[in-house]
């Protein structure tokens, strides 16, 4: 039976002040919870939406470094874009708050130091890299270097990026100091480690027995990691950026970055509620939602909860967390570093006056349970073929028809006809779904169901044909005009959590009031004899050169990043003569490829190596179609160990070459060799 709670706390993902936010922030986390959150208060409940900058990490002290500026000078940057261009796309926190905040700062170092005092903190010496030339020690993304896994050369030593494994940087082969290049050492340092293996048994109770309702990326992620062992964890860093360790004998250490971020929740909660704050974290009667990317989901699911637990003091959990895959771009990951990316604060320039229609295609095309691709053809046809065609003209043949028959006064609705009883039960129906699908996070699905009864709206006005009527029977006009503009009532209030904007303008246009869920549905909800104002259009065509501006800023990007990549690649160490000839080149002539099933980026290969055949698995299925590259000779390390992907022995690795936005090109000889040939 479902649980009444009595208020619900949103929480979004604070997002790294190190960067604007772009398409794949807002469509992963930003436009869904304003989404639920503004239905949550159209249904009249008590919300609170938490959102804010997160401050601290070491991307930020690395780009800080890179400009010549300080840490504090690269949020402030980037903290007032992000709060000023979430507010102009109508995402509608109750407060957006940063972590370098004093508030932020007290809250995080308390709760530490009673974690600390209540000896829930392993405190553990191990050996770190430690640059002597920059005299520190390299925390995370400071170390770069070759993936014990995947062997891609530049990962950094939290993650590979390449195969996604989480790594420590002393797992890194070659590792290279990010501030100075220099090989670092390894030296002794303390840390405060938080013992998640001792909170497995509640979380797995909480989670994989409590929880089974979560979405199933979410839960099998969890599931996974509770399954792997969970092992202590270090929250703290040496650094000099961050909350410092408010212990004895912690000079130059900070929290880590993902401790103190989500604390920052409370912190928020407490900056605009600083006598209620508690209500809305320790009373039962809460209910928790965090809103994330599918990237932070070990921290929300498994960590944040831990800390909590081990805070004790009543906090409790989130009751979901309904975290969705990525966005991508034109059909590559979005990317800070290489510019890939739709920037939220250059698009409300861009497209002025069009926050809607960009949030109408993000949630139509949400990442919900796959990652999902925008591309800007696609934003096109879904304005014109949808806003614009559907809802919008809907809406326009409404309201330019009251003011053709009725002088712009809302006429009394008679006796209504089959067909008008009908319309308002499919309306019922689309609203049970909608609400439905609101509140188990589904927001691609309701947004179909909103734009239901914009649907409905066009095929009343095709069925009944007013504009015919009105030479015979006005008296039947007038209903049918009551009857049409009632569902334009109907949809101001269906579509107010997605698109705000035209919401409002829809309801000064049909001058109504206050609108609440419950309304949705009615077929009185404009009172005859109502003003209405003439028609505007609610959505405007976006025509073929606004579109090719932003494919030719992407094609332009595109090809800055490849020049730049040549120009960026890094240079390996030498190696001498010998140690090259170790590695045994060849060529071989490919049999067979297929794609590995459940491996969206494995292609199986059978090569023709000159003494039989040998299969290897490669990494590129991105780029090609299997078939494609059967009967083409490719170049092979041959006396690479064997190892095992997705459960298949790869006997060797193909040679690639690495385009700068990570397109891989496959290496082969310029006329055909015979197979097995040595490549010298
Ligand atoms: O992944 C990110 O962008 C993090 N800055 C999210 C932090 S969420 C929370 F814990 F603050
Ligand atoms: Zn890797």
């Amino acid at each position: 039976m479902e649980k009444k709670f009595k208020r619900t706390l949103i929480t979004t993902a604070l997002p790294y002040a190190n960067g604007p936010v772009h398409i794949g922030h807002l469509a992963g986390v930003y436009v869904p919870a304003d989404i639920y959150a503004r239905y949550m208060r159209m249904r009249g409940e008590d919300v609170v939406m938490i959102g804010g900058s997160d401050e601290h990490g070491v991307p930020i002290t690395i780009k800080a470094r890179g400009e010549g500026v300080t840490p504090q000078d690269i949020v402030d940057r980037y903290h007032s874009i992000i709060k000023e261009s979430m507010k102009g796309l109508g995402i509608s926190f109750d407060v957006y708050s940063r972590t370098s905040s004093a508030m932020h700062r007290e809250t995080a170092s308390e709760f530490f130091r009673r974690l600390y005092d209540k000896g829930e903190f392993v405190e553990k010496t191990s050996m770190q890299l430690y640059d002597e030339k920059a005299n520190q020690f390299l925390a995370d993304r400071y170390v770069t270097g070759e993936c014990p896994h995947c062997h891609n050369e530049r990962a950094y030593g939290d993650q590979c990026e390449a195969c996604g494994t989480s790594l420590n940087a002393t797992d890194l082969i070659n590792p290279k100091s990010a501030i100075t290049g220099n090989t670092p050492v390894l030296k002794e340092t303390k840390h405060w480690y938080l013992p998640l293996d001792k909170w497995e048994p509640a979380l797995s109770k909480w989670i994989l027995e409590g929880h089974k309702e979560w979405k199933t990326n979410v839960y099998g992620q969890c599931k996974s990691w509770i399954d792997m062992g969970l092992q202590p964890r270090a929250v703290s860093r040496d650094l000099d950026w961050g909350v410092p360790v408010p212990v004895e004998g912690a000079d130059g250490k900070v929290l880590y970055v993902w401790f103190d971020a989500p604390i920052g929740y409370i912190s928020n909660t407490k900056e605009i509620l600083p006598d209620t704050w508690q209500t809305y974290w320790k009373d039962p009667e809460t209910r928790i939602i965090n809103f994330i990317g599918k990237d932070n989901i070990v921290f929300h699911c498994i960590v944040f909860p831990a800390m909590l637990m081990a805070y004790g003091d009543n906090f409790q959990l989130p009751d979901n967390v309904p975290a969705n895959e990525f966005l991508n771009l034109e059909g590559d990951k979005i990317s800070t570093s290489r510019n890939w990316a739709v920037w939220l604060h250059e698009y409300l320039v861009d497209f002025p006056g069009k926050q809607d229609v960009l949030r109408y295609v993000l949630t139509a095309n949400a990442p919900e349970t796959k990652d999902n691709d925008f591309t800007w053809r696609d934003f096109q046809a879904r304005n014109n073929n949808e806003l614009v065609a559907i809802l919008g003209n809907f809406v326009n043949r409404a309201i330019v028809l009251t003011h053709k028959f009725f002088e712009g006064k809302v006429p009394a609705q008679g006796a209504l006809a089959d067909v008008d009883t009908q319309l308002f039960a499919g309306i019922a129906k689309a609203k049970e779904s909608l609400s439905a699908n609101l509140d188990t996070f589904h927001f691609r699905e309701a947004l179909k169901d909103a734009m239901e009864i914009a649907r409905l709206g066009n095929r009343y006005l095709q069925e009944t044909e007013p504009w015919k009527l009105a030479k015979t029977d006005m008296e039947r006009v007038a209903t049918i005009m009551n009857v049409a503009l009632q569902i334009c009532g109907n949809i101001a209030i269906a579509f107010e959590p997605f698109l705000p904007f035209m919401s409002e303008k829809l309801r000064t246009m049909l001058n109504m009031g206050a609108i609440s869920w419950d309304d949705l549905g009615k077929s009185d909800l404009i009172a005859a004899d109502t003003a209405i104002a003439p028609a505007e259009f609610l959505f405007e065509k976006i025509e073929d050169d606004a579109i090719d501006a932003q494919i030719q800023r992407l094609e332009r990007i595109k090809e800055e990043n490849r020049v730049k990549g040549f120009k960026a690649a890094p240079q390996m160490e030498n190696v001498d003569f010998e140690t090259f000839m170790k590695a045994d080149l060849r060529v071989g002539t490919v049999l067979e490829c297929k794609k590995v099933p459940k491996a969206d980026k494995l292609l199986q290969f059978l090569i023709d190596d000159g003494m039989g055949t040998r299969t290897i698995v490669s990494g590129i299925a991105k780029y090609y179609n299997p078939e494609d590259l059967v009967g083409k000779q490719v170049c092979f390390i041959a006396n690479l160990a064997p190892r095992k992907l997705k459960g298949i022995e790869s006997q060797g690795m193909i040679l690639s070459a690495e385009n700068a936005d990570g397109s891989l090109v496959v290496m082969g000889p310029s006329a055909p060799v015979v197979p097995g040939a040595q490549v010298k």
